[in-house]
């Protein structure tokens, strides 16, 4: 008989978000005349800048034609879509090659598959709290996952220490859900750690757009020896509001190699086979973001987040709420207030002022009694909220 991976059974019921479009959306059945404000799940709520809309346009009438049809593409993305982002990095003072660039369906999908490249029997350091999909892609391969806790005390950024045993190693940095950003000299002791131990850093870049500190890098590849150690890992859903048009992309250096393997090589070897390559709509239009147009327009949104984030923190800062983020980052991450629990705070602000937020034990049991907020909401509905906020922390 078959043996399904049991593997399932030890997931939660519900991923995290699911769990918060549930609730939401039976609030919503229970009281139809209510406006919700949703402040939860970081999607986005502007529109695609016009390179990319006249970039995907110019792709479809390509489709139609003869002479411009694309059939299947390189699996491990176009060519001049690898050397455009290849060039991206070079505003990091980073040398990326465009073979060490691996087009993807977003970062969500390669956080997950990149798992590929390596032995169940390594150790996963998750640090949290984190970003669920870590810990989760790792339970279901069977993987050992250790958590290393974080907290005010260490603003949210944990250090390495040789009491550590890990092997792949989770940094997220503008982190999800803190906002909290390591600086190069943090970041390098997660580097040098890695090296010394022949642990392979899987670096989540996702926010480094919001980035405005020239002393947080923007990619872990701003730090040496990042390219023996480190794959990182990108996406242009908040970069270019791509979260559903769906692109990333991954960077997998040459120089990065465990016990005579070459991970480039091994990457380029599991996209041939795993899949038939984004599509050649998606990646002219994904092209576009990376003109200097495109660099310039999606800056537009990016502005109206960051102004998000402002109304947001303006109102904690007076209602006297402690809370992180929101720089460096469209994450506002605040403590509960009188001591409640993340869901109870979740209840609370739904039931009393339908504003939709997350619940930090959601991250990881040291997120309890952390709340987090998400700036990519509506501009109208983020001044709303924080009106709402306001009235109800009485302040
Ligand atoms: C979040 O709310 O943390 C994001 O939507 C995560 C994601 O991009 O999948």
């Amino acid at each position: 008989m078959l043996t399904p991976n049991m593997h399932y059974s030890e997931l939660k019921d519900s991923y995290l978000f699911n769990t918060i479009y549930r609730k939401t959306s039976e609030y919503q059945a229970a009281h139809p005349e209510e406006k919700i404000y949703r402040m939860g799940v970081g999607d986005v709520s502007r529109p695609l800048c016009e390179a990319v809309i006249q970039a995907l346009h110019e792709a479809v009438d390509d489709q139609a034609t003869m002479t411009h049809f694309h059939g299947y593409m390189p699996e491990s993305g176009a060519p001049e879509l690898r050397k455009a982002i290849s060039e991206y990095y070079r505003r990091f003072c980073v040398s990326v090659a465009a073979d060490e660039v691996f087009v993807s369906s977003g970062a969500c999908d390669d956080l997950g598959d990149i798992l590929e490249l390596f032995h169940r029997d390594n150790t996963v350091l998750v640090i949290e709290p984190a970003y669920p999909e870590y810990v989760d892609t790792n339970i279901l391969c069977g993987r050992k996952v250790i958590h290393l806790d974080s907290g005010e005390e260490n603003g949210f950024l944990p250090l390495p220490s040789e009491e550590i045993q890990a092997d792949i190693i989770y940094i997220c940095s503008p982190n999800n859900p803190t906002g909290a950003a390591y600086d190069r000299e943090k970041l390098r002791k997660w580097v040098d750690y890695a090296n010394r131990n022949g642990a392979v850093i899987l670096y989540d870049a996702a926010y480094e757009i919001f980035i405005e500190d020239p002393a947080i890098p923007h990619s872990i590849f701003e730090i040496p020896g990042a390219e023996t150690c480190a794959i990182e890992i990108c996406s242009l859903s908040k970069t270019a509001g791509f979260t559903g048009t769906r692109l990333g992309y991954t960077v997998v250096p040459k120089a990065l190699e465990r016990m005579g393997m070459n991970l480039n090589t091994m990457w380029a070897r599991n996209r041939e086979t795993r899949t038939n390559g984004i599509s050649y709509i998606l990646q002219k239009g994904a092209a576009a973001v990376f003109t200097p147009a495109g660099l310039a327009q999606i800056q537009k949104n990016i502005q109206v987040y960051k102004e998000n984030a402002r109304v947001l923190m303006t109102a904690f800062d007076r209602s006297g709420i402690w809370y992180c983020g929101g720089r460096n980052s469209p994450y506002i991450w605040l403590k509960c207030p009188e001591g409640m629990g993340g869901w109870e705070f979740f209840d609370h602000l739904l039931n009393q002022i339908q504003v939709v937020g997350i619940p930090g034990e959601g991250f990881g049991a040291c997120g309890k009694g952390y709340f987090r907020f998400s700036a990519f909401g509506d501009p109208e509905d983020t001044k709303e909220a924080a009106n709402r906020l306001c009235k109800l922390l009485g302040r």
